[in-house]
């Protein structure tokens, strides 16, 4: 079995801020990053998968997963504001949790249409937002 593990960037702006809470809440609980004006991130993109290697000594075929990711990932989010332009961000904050389990879900939603049957599976999306700040979504 090898796990296969391609990197993307993407370049998004966002504002932390909870509807549910008040405004001082929000400064609060967010600080900067609840700046009404918003900031962007220059995001980096781990899609990891596994497999065993097909005919070709491969575990995944890195176009079709550069096809996929393409569609499902860079063209909705890349260059976009997250709370305005993502249809989910406008409930849910786009905390980087937040956005690392949408690119998973987004991902596996359409993994069966690309890669049909049990091999490569989808296993990993990690997702930096700054050098320090990393997150790693295996599920939904
Ligand atoms: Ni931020």
């Amino acid at each position: 079995m090898i796990r296969v593990t391609r990197v993307y960037r993407l370049s998004a702006s966002h504002r932390l801020h909870a509807p549910q809470l008040r405004d001082e809440e929000n400064r609060v609980l967010y600080g900067k990053c609840n700046n009404p004006f918003g900031h962007g991130h220059n995001y980096r993109l781990e899609i990891s998968a596994r497999g065993p290697l097909d005919d070709s000594g491969r575990a995944l075929d890195p176009a079709a997963l550069d096809r996929l990711v393409e569609e499902a990932v860079l063209r909705p989010f890349d260059h976009r504001n997250l709370n305005s332009e993502v249809p989910r961000f406008a409930e849910e904050v786009p905390t980087t949790e937040n956005f690392g389990r949408e690119v998973y879900r987004r991902l596996k939603d359409r993994w069966e249409s690309v890669f049909p049957g049990p091999w490569p599976a989808l296993e990993k999306v990690r997702i930096a937002e700054t050098d320090r700040n990393i997150f790693e979504v295996a599920e939904a």
